[in-house]
């Protein structure tokens, strides 16, 4: 489990110590041992006689005790250890050979036949997807709601049968709506339910999940903490009591990442804390210029100042990223089409969170079930100004690059977008 000395440094230097356990480092005939764990490439684990493999089986089966090569060792471990660590009140942390794997594996650790799974209507669309298809499967029933509308949380929890989990998702990775996470937790607890986070756009250095009233803090690690768009993995870190459920459970499904991308994942996350506060000040940048264009409705942006969810953005996080999305205004999607074709600094893909930039036409309208895209006008809400014609987004993850060249590949863009017919 994670060495709770380390709480006390800053971010900059937890990252740079995390999971670095002298046990893991430490190599035959070099007293010092190396930095980095080494890559333990092994299924086999081998005893020195019955009596020890005997002994090993009727151990304790943590993190940390060697015993088969599906339970991991050092490179896992460390990893795990690492992100145990960056999360406050965290006791462990689960690992996932991807960020959706760990949203399937921590619905399955908690959710029941006959349960309700209430899921936040902002959701990343595989985790609405599983829950109204795999999970419903299962015997659970899934139901949406307005992230933003706590009054209605609270009685959708009122009534209705047992709500086993609640899945938030803060900002929304495409619409980017910040939700306020103490105060849903607290609803969600109240009624008994496990509450779960996807935090994959703050991550674990821009906000704390669980300090904000959450069981269980998923991370698509295949985003930032990987940061150079060549790995899958999920993790979820959690409180001891669903730490113990989210582990029996992964045990069941056989679920285990390889070492070789554990020691990527280590390796990125050393380097976290700088790529994102380039890339928050880059997205800025961006975000800054794309508001004064004519061409644009509305940037969603939580970071900028005066967008929507800045104010609770500020609040609860410590930090941002490079991940936001812009609205036309009253563009087709043929005209999206030319803007981004004509990008030559974004690709043009799914994912987001590596050191390069990436644009991904997006149309919110099609993954919501309670909420309307555009958004309806909310009383003294600071939704977004759209009209109904002001439907076509781009999500633009902004990587590494310099912004002024960034800036000006979206400005021939959007000529590119008013030139063609
Ligand atoms: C918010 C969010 N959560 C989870 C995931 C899933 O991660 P993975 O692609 O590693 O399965 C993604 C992937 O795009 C995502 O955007």
């Amino acid at each position: 489990m994670a060495d709770r000395d380390a709480a006390k440094h800053r971010i900059g230097t937890r990252l740079v110590e995390a999971g670095r356990r002298r046990q893991w480092t430490k190599v035959p005939d070099l007293p010092g041992g190396v930095v980095n764990p080494p890559i333990w490439r092994a299924s086999t684990h081998l005893y020195e006689s019955c009596a020890a493999l005997k002994e090993a089986a009727a151990g304790s089966n943590e993190d940390g005790r060697f015993f088969y090569g599906r339970r991991g060792a050092p490179t896992q471990w460390a990893l795990a250890d690492a992100l145990t660590g960056l999360e406050e009140g965290a006791f462990g942390t689960m690992l996932y050979p991807s960020g959706v794997a760990a949203i399937t594996g921590s619905y399955l650790a908690v959710l029941k036949p006959g349960d309700r799974l209430l899921i936040s209507d902002n959701a990343y669309d595989p985790s609405r997807s599983i829950g109204t298809g795999l999970m419903k499967t299962f015997g659970v029933q899934p139901e949406f709601f307005d992230p933003l509308d706590i009054e209605g949380f609270r009685s959708l929890c009122a009534t209705g049968g047992r709500i086993g989990a609640v899945l938030l998702e803060a900002p929304g990775s495409l619409t980017f709506e910040v939700c306020d996470v103490p105060a849903l937790a607290a609803i969600a607890k109240d009624a008994g339910a496990w509450v779960l986070i996807d935090n994959t756009w703050a991550g674990p250095t821009g906000f704390s999940g669980l300090s904000h009233g959450c069981d269980g803090v998923i991370t698509a690690l295949t985003k930032h903490v990987g940061g150079h768009s060549d790995l899958m993995m999920g993790a979820v870190s959690a409180t001891e009591r669903l730490y113990r459920r989210l582990r029996r459970t992964a045990q069941q499904l056989g679920q285990v990442v390889s070492p070789d991308d554990a020691a990527l994942a280590l390796r990125g996350l050393r380097t976290l804390d700088l790529r994102l506060r380039r890339e928050t000040e880059s997205a800025l940048a961006v975000a800054r210029w794309l508001s004064e264009r004519a061409e644009v409705a509305a940037v969603l942006c939580p970071m900028l100042e005066g967008a929507p969810g800045h104010a609770l953005w500020k609040r609860d996080f410590t930090g941002g990223c490079g991940l936001f999305a812009f609205v036309l205004k009253g563009r087709d999607a043929a005209a999206r089409a030319r803007l981004v074709d004509a990008l030559r600094l974004f690709g043009i893909g799914y994912s987001w969170g590596g050191f390069e930039s990436l644009a991904l036409p997006v149309d919110p309208a099609t993954c919501r079930s309670v909420t309307s895209w555009p958004p309806a006008a909310r009383e003294g809400g600071d939704g977004p100004p759209l009209d109904e014609g002001d439907r076509f987004a781009i999500r633009l993850s902004i990587g590494l690059e310099d912004p002024a060249d960034l800036i000006a590949d979206l400005e021939q863009g959007f000529a590119a977008m008013e030139a063609g017919e």
